[in-house]
């Protein structure tokens, strides 16, 4: 496996590559059986999004993108949800199954875009597009969700958008997949909130021109949070779970891989004999859920997610029509 890393983030290349080499130490192995006990003690279910680190996996019921997260934490039947991933994940697993308790093992993971938005400010942009209907990506907090009509998540942004009633868009909080929504339903006015997502923002145009060149048949899958010079150049963009369908369909051997780094051990892990390079920064947010950590916090069920009864009840209604939009749930 090769990790190329846009040039700004080159400093963690060495522990990308540490990353990658999977061997559970004795330690880790001890603290995976410490928590497979526990989690059918307590009749929890574990639910870890692609980003993850890779040991973390090693403890996981459920892998996969937000969407898919979404439809595992509203079906499933535990008493006890324990959400790897950030915290607006974690808050729409308690906002889709109320009845059940959500813990985040690590309290502080955040994501920067959802921190790009506040309900004050957002409440002035809106009334400046009356006649807008609001989307509010899931990477948004549970109060943005309430002033929405509907949620979407990176696959169906498009088809949500494209299926309201309304020709004006409010999309919030990423500009770039708010573009490139718009570059996929023309016919939709779209107003972007000025958020992005770091992570994704700052790959590096030239250094993916100059690395293409290293592996001319390689083909490029991006996720659609980067921006729109970014996906001129993708032959996939693709939420992070599909990354993994696009590879396997896909008869070409190499792929450059333009999200999170983490994803690059995911997609070596589900699809064999391929290559995948991965032009991607780390989101530290996504890495701050520890084997240590998940076990601690199956101990002491102390990291509850609260999500406000009154903000949950109207988050939710925006999540059901996500879901009524799009069929259902899967
Ligand atoms: P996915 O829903 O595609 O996994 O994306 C989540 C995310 O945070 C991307 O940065
Ligand atoms: Fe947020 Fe970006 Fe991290 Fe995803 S990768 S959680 S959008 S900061």
């Amino acid at each position: 496996m090769v990790a190329l890393c846009s040039r700004r983030n080159v400093g963690f290349m060495r522990s990308l590559k540490r990353l990658f080499v999977m061997d559970l130490s004795k330690e880790q192995r001890n603290t995976v059986e410490r928590i497979r006990r526990l989690k059918k003690e307590k009749n929890a279910v574990i639910l870890v999004h692609n980003y993850q680190k890779p040991e973390i996996y090693e403890i996981a019921d459920f892998i996969g993108d937000s969407l898919g997260l979404c439809n595992a934490a509203k079906k499933t039947s535990a008493d006890l949800i324990v959400f790897c991933g950030v915290m607006f994940m974690a808050e729409s697993a308690a906002i889709l199954n109320p009845t059940k308790k959500v813990i985040i093992p690590s309290p502080d993971a955040g994501c920067a875009m959802a921190d790009m938005v506040n309900v004050y400010k957002f409440n002035e942009f809106k009334k400046g597009h009356p006649d807008a209907a609001v989307v509010a990506y899931i990477n948004s907090s549970a109060e943005i969700k309430a002033l929405a009509d509907a949620c979407c998540t990176s696959s169906n942004a498009a088809k949500i958008v494209k299926s309201l009633p309304q020709k004006k868009i409010i999309f919030v909080p990423d500009k770039n997949l708010a573009l490139y929504v718009a570059s996929q339903v023309p016919e939709k006015e779209i107003i972007p909130w000025q958020g992005y997502c770091p992570v994704h923002n700052f790959v590096n145009k030239e250094y993916l021109d100059e690395v293409k060149k290293e592996h001319p048949n390689a083909k490029v899958i991006a996720h659609p949070e980067s921006k729109p010079e970014i996906l001129a150049c993708a032959d996939h963009v693709s939420s992070t779970n599909n990354m993994i369908d696009c590879a396997k369909k896909d008869p070409a051997k190499e792929f450059f891989v333009l999200t999170e780094c983490g994803m690059i051990e995911r997609l070596n892990k589900e699809v064999a004999g391929k290559k995948f390079y991965g032009v991607c920064n780390m989101c530290f947010d996504m890495k701050k859920n520890t084997l240590e950590l998940v076990l601690r916090s199956l101990e002491t069920e102390k990291t509850v997610v609260k999500v406000d009864k009154k903000v949950a009840d109207k988050a939710r209604k925006a999540f059901e029509k996500m879901f009524e939009l799009t069929g259902g749930y899967l």
